[in-house]
């Protein structure tokens, strides 16, 4: 069989990517434009700003896609795109751009879960191994997801209220660093020592579900707190404290989900996947029951290869979409 060239289009937050991968599992070319410095004054992503800027860089990433690939339209197999979960107006532009060029150039359109993309940025680093788990945590979402075989997803957990970046962002912002902040967190956490006890809610609960926004209203009223009454806060100290007590509850969790559903593999993916503490105790903690497979932290934020890796099982299985083909921002597994 000749090679399946995938063209692939990720919108759905602040990152404009387009992406060619090879058989869902050689990256050609991963062009990211991201947005970030547009919305660090809001503190946040804003929605408005955010699909702006996917119209003005949409046309030219794709060009660079192509061109780094050294493909021409006509050798593509296919065009794959997220629509959804994600901001509906950024998730549009890539819809939008997806289906012109199926439409133009005659190819068939595959739509992509944003979630199920994150899981497969695995195949391209490793070949996952059915059935297998994944710990997807990013800046929307952390969930503990059981991928029974090809293309099928079983959630096992999700957050209850914030997602575990969300709730570094809303910290991060408080200790005065620009978003998004898990990054700078995580080099602070390795600098600070772990000197306050926040919340680590429903760790001995006994199900897979996560609650970050007890831990994120903790630590900000520690430090209104000492603001208040004047006592100075080493704010590394902080880091180190709220990073080691999401790490716990993340490990707990996921230690849990192993032991109810064996796996040999265990995928972790989104963008707080590029924690380095996060990978320590993964390492140090889970290395010796199953095989962690993290993708490179290029590949663990938001970016088009990891939808051409997905698109790849939906075109193996002939699951196309039409040209009706609409945003979902709220779509499940
Ligand atoms: O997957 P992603 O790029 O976008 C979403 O789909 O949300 O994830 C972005 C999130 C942000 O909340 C960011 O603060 C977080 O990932 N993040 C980190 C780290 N690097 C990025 N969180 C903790 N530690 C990091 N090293
Ligand atoms: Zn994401």
């Amino acid at each position: 069989m000749s090679d399946v060239l995938i063209l692939a289009f990720e919108s759905s937050c602040d990152e404009t990517s387009v992406a060619v991968v090879k058989n869902g599992r050689e990256v050609l070319s991963n062009i990211i434009a991201t947005q970030i410095k547009s919305h660090q004054r809001f503190g946040g992503v804003v929605p408005e700003v955010a699909s702006r800027h996917h119209v003005e860089q949409i046309i030219h990433c794709t060009k660079l896609a192509l061109k780094e690939a050294q493909v021409d339209y006509q050798d593509l197999a296919a065009v794959a795109v997220t629509y959804g979960p994600g901001l509906v107006g950024s998730l549009l532009i890539g819809l939008m751009a997806a289906k012109a060029i199926s439409w133009a150039h005659d190819l068939p359109l595959i739509g992509v879960n944003h979630l199920a993309g994150h899981i497969y940025a695995a195949n391209l680093v490793a070949e996952i191994k059915y059935p297998a788990l994944a710990l997807v945590v990013s800046g929307g979402h952390t969930e503990l997801v059981y991928v029974k075989a090809a293309g099928e997803f079983e959630i096992l957990g999700d957050t209850r209220d914030d997602a575990v970046g969300e709730a570094y962002d809303k910290v991060g912002r408080m200790l005065g660093i620009s978003y998004p902040a898990g990054k700078t967190i995580d080099q602070w956490a390795h600098e600070g020592k772990d000197t306050y006890n926040f919340p680590r809610a429903m760790l001995h609960e006994n199900n897979l579900n996560f609650s970050f926004s007890g831990i994120k209203s903790a630590v900000i009223n520690t430090l209104h707190h000492a603001e208040q009454v004047g006592i100075s806060i080493n704010k590394k100290d902080v880091a180190t404290s709220f990073q080691n007590d999401i790490l716990d509850i993340l490990l707990a969790k996921t230690q849990k989900a192993l032991h109810k559903y064996p796996v040999q593999q265990l995928i972790v993916a989104g963008g707080v996947a590029a924690n380095s503490g996060l990978r320590e105790r993964l390492q140090q903690e889970l290395a010796n029951q199953v095989e962690l497979i993290f993708p490179p932290l290029r590949l663990c934020g938001d970016n088009a290869a990891m939808i051409g890796a997905y698109a790849y099982i939906k075109y193996q299985k002939n699951q196309f979409a039409s040209l009706t083909l609409n945003a979902d921002p709220s779509l499940d597994f």
